[in-house]
Parts: structure tokens; sequence; C-alpha cells
């Protein structure tokens, strides 16, 4: 039985899946050779004269030796290059749609209006081009784009539809962090996918509903079993959680500190030393490896916890063999050492939101379970007509038709958010938050900083700042487990 809307896309990725794996030339062997870690191109909107041109692709990726898979890609045929943007500069991108099925791209993170915002309400129509000029008006940061089409986001993200796109500015580049893009400077895209005989396959089925599409295989940059060369010295990592629901909880395997120096809204105001990072979907870590000392190092996550209860006490059984820490990507130092490695005392102070300016709050439950269903009326409905839709916020699945929420621009706000039967990633558009309290008591170490994505399962107070309007188009907020979010765990919001 299957739950899922099928697409041609879907189709395809499983039809390519079955016919290579009737083929049997595969050797298990080549899961454990270590490729060279891939780095996105980069196109700098400053010496592209501030036209970025991305086309959203079919192609075939191998990501084992002998082995093609059926992907998606811009400009390529796995994700897409890493486009750098500076503060200040408007921004035109050009971005054309060759897939064959109906795409959108999200500039996630990006502070700009909504009809720019590339969520859901701008279908970038197959075979169509789609000319947004984009305002950069906020800080250093590491954000991404991604597919947002309603009810197949998973799908085109898990095939590849998703990139790197970083903010650069003034202040960060008086720091002198490292920022040589591909030698000291790296991002690293953690996806985990599930292959048959070395060939990529979509999981289907309530289970993927439930948990989001998982696999048994981490990437990073869709290279699996990566090792990167770095320099001796310091070097920024920046990481992305790009996979549709698996949270990564980081950590070098000869438990190395590192310094944490931006979360998803940009700079910290000073490093923070860690010993391991948890990685949500969606959200991304800036941090300062030291690699100095010339050892090879290893990057680690532990298990992939976080599942609905029953369901992951069934998965933890059928996974027993993969308990235990797992290599995201090694570093091998090379070269002679760096003259300097300093982590630098500060970085830069962000804009403080300040709570007494908060006019109201709003209450946000992420439900999955029977309590969310009962409430909602319509989410009943949805799930009789398709096997969906018992998925929602506050007992209510998600309708393109329907604003939940109005916000004044200009305004600050108090959201409190929360979720049932495990941690979901919540992620709000067009805006800047600060975390304000966590189940009662005061934020965590890690929920410092501005974001715009946070895990909540417990209560989390957020305060939210709306800078942006979203007038013709509203603004998203959802569980950004790509699954959930194709569900029915997705609310829209006006500002005005
Ligand atoms: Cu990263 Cu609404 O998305
Ligand atoms: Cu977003
Ligand atoms: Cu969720």
């Amino acid at each position: 039985m299957t739950l899922t809307r099928r697409s041609f896309l879907a189709g395809t990725l499983l039809a390519g899946g079955s016919l290579w794996a009737a083929s049997s030339l595969w050797r298990p062997s080549a899961a454990a050779e270590s490729r060279q870690l891939k780095i996105p191109e980069l196109i700098d909107a400053r010496d592209k004269s501030q036209s970025v041109v991305l086309k959203a692709q079919i192609g075939k990726t191998s990501f084992f030796p002998g082995r093609e898979s059926v992907t998606l890609g811009y400009n390529g045929s796995y994700l897409g290059p890493t486009l750098r943007v500076h503060r200040g500069d408007d921004v035109e991108m050009v971005v054309t749609n060759a897939l064959g099925e109906d795409t959108t791209v999200h500039w996630h993170g990006l502070l700009i209006p909504g009809e720019l915002d590339g969520g859901p309400h701008q279908t970038i129509r197959s075979g169509s081009t789609w000319r947004p000029v984009l305002p950069i008006r906020q800080p250093a940061a590491t954000l991404w784009y991604h597919s947002h089409i309603h009810g197949r986001t998973g799908e085109q993200v898990y095939a590849g539809l998703a990139g790197l796109l970083i903010v650069s500015d003034d202040d960060e580049r008086a720091l002198g962090l490292p920022s040589e893009y591909g030698v000291d400077d790296l991002p690293l895209i953690l996806q985990d996918r599930q292959f048959e005989n070395g060939t990529l396959v979509l999981p289907q089925g309530m289970m993927s509903v439930m948990h989001g599409r998982r696999g048994d295989t981490l990437m990073v940059n869709g290279t699996v079993n990566p090792t990167a060369r770095v320099p001796r010295g310091l070097v920024r990592l920046r990481l992305v959680n790009g996979s549709n629901a698996r949270e990564y909880d980081l950590a070098f395997a000869d438990d190395r500190p590192f310094h944490w120096i931006a979360s998803e809204g940009g700079l910290l105001d000073k490093p923070v030393e860690l010993r391991t990072l948890r990685l949500a979907p969606g959200e991304r870590a800036e941090i300062l490896a030291d690699f100095s000392d010339g050892r090879p190092a290893t990057l680690e996550t532990g298990p992939d916890g976080n599942l609905p209860m029953m369901m992951g006490m069934m998965t933890a059984a059928a996974n027993l063999g993969r308990i235990g820490r797992e290599t995201v990507v090694r570093f091998e130092p090379q070269g002679k050492p760096a003259l300097e490695s300093k982590v630098p005392d500060r970085l830069h102070a962000y804009e403080r939101l300040d709570e007494v300016k908060a006019v109201r709050r709003r209450r946000f439950v992420m439900n999955m379970g029977m309590g969310g269903m009962m409430r909602g009326g319509p989410s009943m409905g949805g799930m009789m007509r398709g096997g969906m839709g018992m998925l929602g916020i506050n007992g209510r699945t998600f309708d393109m038709g329907r604003v939940d929420e109005q916000v004044r621009l200009g305004d600050i706000e108090v959201w409190e958010v929360s979720g049932d039967m495990m941690a979901h990633p919540f992620h709000i558009h067009g805006v800047h938050f600060e975390v304000l309290s966590r189940n009662g008591s005061a934020p965590g170490i890690r929920d410092q900083g501005l974001r715009d994505t946070v895990v909540a399962q417990g209560p989390v107070e957020l305060l939210v700042k709306f800078t942006q309007t979203a007038m013709a188009s509203p603004f998203m907020y959802h569980c950004h487990i790509l699954e959930h979010e194709d569900n029915g765990m997705m609310g829209q919001f006006s500002v005005s």
C-alpha cells in the first residue's frame, strides 16, 4: 500500500532503482572505499555582475563506482552550486525549470518579502523561468536554498534539489576568519539516503511519512564516505543539515574541541567552545576546527534517535546492526603548519530583540498524534481522502488557501512552539528569532544567536521580529522534517 502521491520523478527514481539493481556487478565493498569530498562550484554574485543563473534539471549521478542513479540538481546532476551574495546588493536570480514537473526555489533564511521567498506560492512551472531580484540586507550567514513545491518538497530535495547560500558582509570580512572557499572554508551539506545495490531509491509509504524519509547511507555534498584535504590550521566548516528527517549529533572521534561561531542568522557575539553539536533538519552551524597538529581527524555522528516513540522501537529493532557512531567526514591535514591559527576572542554583536516590546503571544503545537486529529476535524477528512493529513499544527492540516495568522509589520511577538511524539525542527520564513526559554527554563547553550529554525518538543518560547512584508504571498512556518511538512505540518501567515 503506497500512501504517498506518486509523481513523474518518483516513478523514474523507483524504476531507475530496480533497473540497475537487476544487473549485478555491484560489489558491496565499494561502499567502504573513501572518496574525496566534492566541493560544489562557487558562484559569487559579485563576479557574475549580480545575475545568478540556476537550472533545475534531471541527471544521473554515480554515488558508487559503476552505479548510476537518477537524481535532480541545479546546473548539475545532484545538489547545486554554492551561491555567495553580499549585503547591500540586489541580486537577480534566473531560475529555469527543466525538470518536467513543477518546482519552486526557496531561499531558506533570507530576509526578503513574501513574493520573493520561493515558497509553495511561487511555483515555477515546468519549462518556465523565474527571475526574482533579491535585496540582500542582512548580516553574513550560512543559508541554503531548496525546492518547496507543495506536497513534493521531500521528494525533490531527496533527489537533490538543494544548495548552499552564503551571505557575506564587511564586518565578517574584517574578522579575518578562514574564508577561502573550498580550501579553509568548507561547505558540508549533510544528508542520509537509502541505496539498493548502490543505486538511490526513494522510500515510500506510511513509515516514510511518519519518520520522514531516512536512509542507511550518510553523504556530505553528495559524496559517500568522504575525505577532505585541509590545511594544517584553522578551518571553517559550514554545516548544513540537508537531510529530510535525520538529526545529527556531531563530535570528533578524538573528542577534540571546536568553536561554534555562527548560528542560522549569522555570527555569535563570541566563539563558543564545544565538543558535540546537535543539528536538526534545516539547521546550520559554522564551526572552526583546528587541524594544526597535523593529525587526521574524523567527524562522527551518533545513532539516529529522533523517531516517533512506537515506531522508533520497531526501527531500532530493525537497525540493531548500525547502532553506534558513524563517520560523517574524514579530514587529512596537508602542508606546513599555519603561521597562526588563533580563534578570535569576539565576533560580532548581533541585534538583540527586546522581550518587553513583544505585543502578543501565539501558540503552535506540531501534532502527529490522535489528539491533534480529534481537535481538527479537517485533518480527519484529509486522512480519509488520501491517507494524508493526520499531521498538522494546532490540529489543522496545511491548506494553501487558508492564511492561519496575520501579523503586523515591525511587530515583535512571542511564539510558543511545541510538538508531540518526537522533536520537530520548527522553521519560520522571513524572520529572525531568539530563543527566550526552553521547557520553562533558560535557553541552552546551543539556543543562543539569531535563528530561523529551532528544535522543539517540550515548549520553546521564541522572540520573533517581523521585518518583511508578506501580503500577496504569505510566509510559511512548518516542521522541517520534509515529509511532515508535505503532509500538513505547516501553516502560513501574512505580514502587513
Ligand atoms: Cu527550508 Cu520552508 O523551508
Ligand atoms: Cu525557509
Ligand atoms: Cu515534524
